[in-house]
């Protein structure tokens, strides 16, 4: 077919033609975050060929150990955003600090948060990995001063753009301007992502979970009431029988869960008190959150919509729980039950020993 499908440049012309809120400095701004995830599938697919793979020998800000693709994706988005004029200002979880747009190129309206690799821990073994962004206004100044870190602290609500890139056996983009959820697929032999995915819906029932069950001792009460009445399976309370997945990418986590529904869960855990979870408010939840959102599901903490949360600090962590909406409504009012110790039968000394793998 030599002139089927709509590439993501025409999706974002006539979008924003439709919608008058989507400036075209924005769809600008999107072209380029496109073809920095363009240039991170040319080098995840070649692997070991390109000599990408293995750590750097860095340290983050997160205190972990950097892949050398986490860098070299982190400077493919620097390279290809910060010319264009659209930007103030970015910032990364490879960035300790923010990256304001240096003086030579012109300065623009938006900033633009990222993971530039999610799931690294799958890049040395050849399973999938991703990108994520997130794209926020700048906040008018009366001023000429750049952009600072305050500027990035706003809800995830007020996000005017959200995306990820899933480099696997094929690479999409799923992308939300706040209009619904549309997905495409790179077609490599003409270098375009074309829409293969329009206006996504998350099922809001779902007999699927997934969840790092490693950590099963450090969860909350709530969290392990939900988890053992998934597993008791059609004998338990919820009369059916549960499927669980763990990749542990988000970015694939969130994908599978757009095609064929499901829960995530990166609840807060007391495995390490500092942290009051594993994933990131800025650059992980709040973009996911939106595209969830956007396609009828819901993002909570277990307490809160994760898109009403204030931020904090750049980098700080947040409990994620996101998918079908009706299981992540049924984890909101489990934690509203055990915050007004209305779970007492789940807290018995016989339910506390039950496991994943054991129900004695
Ligand atoms: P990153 O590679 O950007 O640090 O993110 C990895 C995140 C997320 O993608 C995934 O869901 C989670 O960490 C996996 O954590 P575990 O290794 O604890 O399973
Ligand atoms: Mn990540
Ligand atoms: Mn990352």
């Amino acid at each position: 077919m030599l002139c089927g499908r709509t590439n993501v440049n025409k999706f974002l012309i006539e979008e924003q033609r439709r919608n008058p809120a989507l400036i075209g400095d924005l769809s600008m701004l999107i072209s380029d975050i496109v073809r920095s995830c363009k240039a991170i599938a040319q080098g995840v697919s070649r692997g070991s060929l390109a000599g990408v793979l293995g750590d750097e020998g860095q340290v983050n800000v997160q205190g972990e150990v950097q892949k050398k693709l986490d860098v070299l994706a982190n400077q493919a988005f620097l390279h290809h955003c910060e010319w264009g004029g659209h930007l103030a200002a970015m910032a990364s979880e490879e960035m300790a600090d923010i990256y304001p747009i240096p003086t030579e190129h012109p300065r623009g309206r938006y900033l633009l948060v990222f993971d530039p690799l999610d799931g690294s821990s799958n890049i040395d073994v050849n399973l999938s990995v991703g990108s994520i962004f997130s794209v926020l206004r700048c906040p008018e100044r009366a001023d000429d001063r750049p952009p600072s870190s305050a500027d990035f602290l706003q809800p995830g609500s007020r996000q005017v753009a959200a995306g990820y890139a899933l480099y696997g056996p094929s690479t999409m983009l799923v992308l939300t301007v706040g209009n619904g959820v549309f997905g495409f697929t790179l077609n490599r032999e003409i270098g375009e992502f074309l829409l293969t995915h329009p206006n996504l819906r998350i099922s809001p029932e779902t007999r699927e979970f997934a969840i790092n069950a490693s950590n099963e001792r450090f969860w909350e009460p709530p969290v392990k009431r939900y988890v053992s009445e998934c597993l008791a399976g059609r004998t338990g309370i919820r009369g059916q029988d549960f499927n669980m997945r763990w990749v542990a990418s988000m970015v694939a986590e969130v994908h599978r869960i757009l095609m064929r529904g499901g829960v995530f869960l990166y609840p807060r855990d007391s495995k390490d008190p500092a942290k009051p979870g594993r994933l990131r408010l800025m650059y992980e939840a709040n973009p996911m959150a939106m595209i969830v959102d956007q396609a009828g599901g819901l993002a909570s903490t277990g307490d809160a919509h994760i898109l009403d949360v204030q931020p904090t600090s750049l980098h700080q962590r947040i409990p994620v729980i996101l998918g079908s909406r009706h299981e992540v409504e049924r984890l909101e009012r489990y934690h509203r039950e055990h915050a007004n110790g209305e779970d007492q039968p789940f807290r018995s000394p016989l339910f506390s020993t039950r496991t994943l793998f054991r129900d004695d």
